[in-house]
This record gives structure tokens, C-alpha cells and sequence, in this order.
């Protein structure tokens, strides 16, 4: 455990909205900040920060908490790296007094440590002219990648064997526990030895913009599966948050990016002079890769594999990147399959006037939905200007709309007045169903239903709403939790109905009574950041209302308790119903019997 003084030093030093201000560009509203939410996508701040209670809260998405929740949920962090991260960046050292505790989280430091003696390790083994010979090989030969270009990507060959590696960072003080964590080393279930995760293939670090190596990809060098290993998401490494070839990239995508689909092209793009070029790792795009591209760039320019995976993962990151308000274009590549083989196959400057005609993402799904119907006839231009009247509906920006009318009615050949009209009646229609869903949305959280952070709720409204109201003024007020502990207000754990409700209160009732005392920050040790989220939102409805006294927290109690005697003689009761229904039966069975 970190001592509760140091936690509020790391805490006063890290000023919450200096600290989100560096992620979030945050306005001023009233006493508090918003801004664009960092942890889902939206348009419009409903993402706030509360310099006075010095917490977040996002009332889109849920998540909140303090200063050190934000960094565990930005950063990808457990509690205690999430302080280490802050004392960092505040300058304040944290006292190394309980060693065997902190063994236990490996650091990202570590992890990036570990990662850069790996990639050591493996492109000694790549450069080895025994060891190495086949995997040099299959990239100068089969992938065609200059000496140069295998050392700007830092490429590296993991040989086949089971604990060459493990060998040689045990070697270099690294522990096992320290390896796994990595995702270098697994542990073998049946002798309990470590042994190498990647073997056999020719490696890909991932490097983010700070310049650390942060995960591996491994590609084999046949067609045996799986094509690739990637390092699963470890400390200070989520694949969601790194972008592949961004750490040269972003130096050269000011005005535009090139998103690819993998490390291949990525490094085939950067070698033909394209700078430019990044790719996710191993998944789909996410929201938080948008969000991060459109913190780098101004436009994109997708760039995927021509087969129908690659197109439709390329529909999915078109809605995605214009979500974040990014222009995109697509680019549709012919007569190969993907962009390492077209430049293989044609050169750079084929591909550069590829580029110049890559369409807009409208014309792109135009020209997809034209490809589906007979314009000729009457029923395929019916139908089509059906979609791509859904399609224009869709475009948020009015601008857009006109030009992209324009473009359906030439090559439909129906006049731009009709075709608007129908959007005109598409856009009425969507507007009125997202009312729907979002009073739907509404509905359903008042009754908590889809509540993941506390599932109890949706059983027992009631006595969740009260608990609700306990927390959230035994969080904010030192009175009334000594008023409890005192017993001045009558309230234990078991009178709690949710599992959550009772978790908060036990934590809350422990630091109160132990000899640290009450820390709101401290509570992020046993609690997940969603979890301290949700304790933000009890606090701020608390603080909104004029009466917080002891008169209200008592009637909340009461309730609980209520609540709880009800329950319990509804226990009784259902247990008494059948007893009698029992009895009935048996009595049923012996008259039958005797008749
Ligand atoms: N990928 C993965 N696991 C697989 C297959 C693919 O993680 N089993 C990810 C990798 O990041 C890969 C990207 O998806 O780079 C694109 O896949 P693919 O086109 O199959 O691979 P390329 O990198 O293009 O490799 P190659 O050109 O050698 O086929
Ligand atoms: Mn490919």
C-alpha cells in the first residue's frame, strides 16, 4: 500500500484540470471545464471536470473520478501505476518500503524496458548469419525490404526455440513474473517452466510517438497459422491507443494520413516514400484510434486491401473517422491485392496517381450501390435512388448533402428536386427515431437496467435509489460518516441490497475506522476506475440538491431498512406459502392414495 499522505501529495501536485487538460482541450463553463469526452465519441462536451471536488464526471458515457481514475482509464493503468505515472510527472518519489507488494504490478517502464532488450535480442538473431539466415532472407527476397528499411522498423527475428529469449532476459534481471506480464514469456501449464511466446517469426516492434517499444507483432514466414502473434495489451499497452508506423509517421501527416491494414504495408508505404502511412494493429479501427488520428492529421486516405474484408473493414472506418468530423477519401486499388504488392507490382508513382483519384467516401458507397441495381430499368433506379437517398440523409454537413444530390441525380438521371425531397423526408424520419432512442436510452438507465456497474440495482429500485443517497453524502460529508461509525445514525453493510452498494460502504466504514482515515482517492485501490466513476456521479447529484443534512441521510437509512425487513418477511412468507402448499399436496396424495 502507497501511504494515504503521499497519495494526497501526488494529488495536490497533480492539478486534475492540468493534468486532462493535456489529453482534453477543456473551455470554461461557469466553475467547472468541458470538453470532448476522451473515452467515447462524441460531438458535443458533455465530458466535465469539477476543479472544486477535483473529479471528472462524463455524462455521456458514465466514466468519472479523480485525477488518478482519469490516468488509469487514459493510460491503461492499475491504480498503483497510475499514481507512479502522476508521482512522475509531479517529481514526488514514492517511498519503496514494501517491496514484495510492488513486485506484484509490473510497470510500464519496465515492460518498455523488457520490450526494448527483446528487440535487441531479436534482431541480433535476424542479423545472425547462421541463426538469422532464412528470416533475412524472406524480407530482403520474398518481401523485398532494403537493409535500411529492416533498421528504420527496428525489425528483428524471435528463432525457433522454446527459451532462447526467456533465457537471455532472466539474464538480464528480469523476473519471470516481469516476462509474463510482458507477454514475452508464457508459463507451461505441465512443468511450470517459461518458455518464448513468439518462435519462429520475424518480428515487428510497435513503436508509439514517445519512441518506446510498447508490443510485438511476429509474422510467420510460411502460410501456417496464425499468420501473425501480436503482444496481447499489457501495461501501459493497449492495442485500441497505438497506431503501427505513427512514432515516423507523425512527423509527416500534418495534412493528411495514409491508414493501411498492417505492418506489411505500413513498412511498403514508408519505404516508397510514403511517410505518411500507419496501420492499426491486428484490429478493426476503433473509436479511440478516430480520436487519436484526429488529433494528428487532417484528412485520410483509407487504404485497405482490395478483397471484401478489407472493404468492408473500410466502411466501418469511414463512419468512424467521420464521426470525429475527419474528410476521408478511399482508395481502390486494382490489379493487386494490397498496397505492398501494387507498389511492388506498379511503383510509387502509380500508386501516387491511384491517390489523386481516390474517391470520396460518398462516391465510394455511390459507386458500391450502383453497382448492385440495373439503372436502366425503372425498378433498379427506384430502388437505388433509395439507398443513396438514405445514404445523403445520413451527411451531417449541409454542404455535403447538396453536392452529393448532385452527383446521384446525374447518375440516376432523376431530377436533384425529387431526390431532395426524399432526403428531406429521411432526415425528418432518422431525427424522430434518434428522439425515440434516446428517451428509450433514457427509460431504460432510469431503471437501471444494463447497469454494469452495480447489476443489483434493477431488482430493487428502491432500495438502490436510498443507497444511492447514502453514498453519495458519506462520500461528501466527514460529519455524517463519524455520525454513522458513532451509530448516531443506525446503518450497517448488511443493510445494503446491492453487492456494490455494500462493497462502497465496507471500504468507506474500513478507512474511516482504520488509522489513515477517509481518502476519496484511496477508495480507487479496491474499486474498478468504472466503479469510481459511478461514486463521481453519486457525489455530483448529492451536491446539485439544497438539502444534504442528517435528517436526509437518516430517511435513507430508514428505507434500507425497511426495505430489508420487508424482504426478509417476504423470505418468510414465500418460505410459509410453502410449507402450506406442502402440506396441501402430501395431504392431496394420501387421499388419493387411501381411495
Ligand atoms: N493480422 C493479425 N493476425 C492475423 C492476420 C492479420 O494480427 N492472423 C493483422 C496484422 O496486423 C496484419 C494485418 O492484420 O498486418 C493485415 O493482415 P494481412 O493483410 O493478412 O497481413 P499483411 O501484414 O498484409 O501481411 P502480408 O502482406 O504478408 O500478407
Ligand atoms: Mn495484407
Amino acid at each position: 500500500m502507497i501511504p494515504k499522505e503521499v497519495i494526497e501529495e501526488i494529488r495536490y501536485r497533480c492539478d486534475i484540470e492540468d493534468v486532462i487538460g493535456s489529453y482534453v482541450s477543456l473551455k470554461r463553463a461557469g466553475s467547472n471545464r468541458n470538453g470532448l469526452c476522451p473515452f467515447h465519441s462524441e460531438k458535443t462536451p458533455s465530458f466535465t471536470v469539477f476543479p472544486g471536488t477535483k473529479s471528472f464526471y462524463c455524462f455521456g458515457c458514465g466514466a468519472g473520478g479523480d485525477v488518478i481514475t482519469f490516468i488509469q482509464k487514459m493510460e491503461n493503468l492499475d491504480y498503483v501505476a497510475a499514481l507512479e505515472f502522476l508521482a512522475t510527472r509531479a517529481g514526488v518519489t514514492i517511498p519503496n518500503d514494501a517491496p514484495e507488494d510492488r513486485e506484484k504490478s509490473v510497470s510500464r517502464r519496465r515492460v518498455y524496458e523488457m520490450n526494448l532488450e527483446a528487440a535487441k535480442f531479436f534482431r541480433s538473431c535476424l542479423f545472425d548469419p547462421v541463426l538469422g539466415r532464412e528470416a533475412m532472407q524472406y524480407l530482403t527476397e520474398n518481401r523485398r525490404l532494403s537493409g535500411a528499411v529492416i533498421k528504420r522498423f527496428g525489425l528483428g527475428f524471435a528463432p525457433n526455440d522454446f527459451g532462447l529469449l526467456t533465457k537471455h532476459m532472466r539474464s538480464r534481471g528480469f523476473t519471470e513474473e516481469e516476462l509474463i506480464a510482458a507477454f514475452l514469456s508464457g508459463r507451461s501449464q505441465k512443468t511450470g517452466r517459461l518458455f518464448d511466446l513468439f518462435r519462429n517469426r520475424v518480428m515487428f516492434p510497435v513503436i508509439d510517438t514517445a519512441g518506446n517499444i510498447v508490443a510485438f507483432g511476429g509474422r510467420v514466414m510460411d502460410d501456417s497459422k496464425p499468420k501473425y502473434l501480436n503482444s496481447s495489451d499489457t501495461p501501459g499497452f493497449k492495442k485500441s491507443r497505438v497506431l503501427f508506423g505513427m512514432n515516423y509517421a507523425k512527423e509527416h501527416c500534418a495534412e493528411e494520413l495514409i491508414l493501411c491494414e498492417g505492418y506489411m504495408d505500413t513498412i511498403a508505404m514508408h519505404a516508397a516514400g510514403f511517410g505518411n502511412a500507419v496501420a492499426t494493429l491486428g484490429t478493426a479501427i476503433t473509436a479511440e484510434h478516430a480520436r487519436l488520428i484526429s488529433r494528428y492529421t487532417k484528412r485520410v486516405i483509407i487504404n485497405y486491401d482490395s478483397d471484401e474484408a478489407g472493404q468492408k473493414a473500410a466502411d466501418k472506418a469511414m463512419r468512424l473517422l467521420d464521426e470525429v468530423g475527419l474528410p476521408v477519401r478511399v482508395l481502390k486499388l486494382s490489379g493487386a491485392k494490397d498496397a505492398d504488392e501494387y507498389l511492388k507490382l506498379y511503383g510509387a508513382d502509380a500508386f501516387r496517381t491511384m491517390m489523386a483519384g481516390s474517391h470520396s467516401a460518398f462516391d465510394f458507397k455511390m459507386d458500391k450501390v450502383l453497382s448492385k441495381y440495373d439503372v436502366s430499368a425503372a425498378e433498379g433506379k427506384i430502388r437505388a435512388a433509395r439507398e443513396l437517398t438514405a445514404l445523403i440523409a445520413e451527411t451531417y454537413s449541409g454542404v455535403e448533402r447538396e453536392l452529393y444530390l448532385r452527383a446521384a441525380s446525374e447518375r440516376l438521371g432523376i431530377s436533384v428536386e425529387s431526390l431532395a425531397n426524399d432526403v428531406a423526408r429521411a432526415r425528418a424520419r432518422r431525427i424522430r427515431e434518434a428522439k425515440k432512442k434516446e428517451s428509450r436510452d433514457l427509460q431504460l438507465t432510469a431503471r437501471n437496467f444494463g447497469d454494469r456497474v452495480n447489476p443489483d440495482a434493477a431488482r430493487n429500485p428502491t432500495a438502490a435509489a436510498a443507497e444511492d443517497v447514502i453514498l453519495g453524502l458519506l462520500l461528501l460529508y466527514p460529519e455524517h460518516r463519524k455520525a454513522v461509525m458513532a451509530g448516531d445514525v443506525h446503518l450497517s453493510a448488511e443493510d445494503f441490497f446491492t453487492e456494490f452498494g455494500r462493497r462502497v460502504f465496507e471500504l468507506i466504514s474500513d478507512m474511516e475506522r482504520g488509522s489513515d482515515g477517509f481518502s476519496f482517492s484511496a477508495l480507487g485501490a479496491g474499486l474498478s476506475p468504472d466503479e469510481m466513476g459511478r461514486l463521481v456521479r453519486l457525489q455530483q447529484d448529492r451536491q446539485a440538491l439544497q438539502n444534504n443534512g442528517k435528517e436526509v441521510l437518516s430517511a435513507a437509512a430508514a428505507v434500507l431498512i425497511k426495505e430489508r425487513e420487508r424482504r426478509a418477511a417476504k423470505d418468510a412468507g414465500d418460505w410459509q406459502s410453502d410449507l402450506t402448499r406442502r402440506r396441501a399436496e402430501l395431504q392431496q396424495r394420501k387421499e388419493n392414495g387411501t381411495k
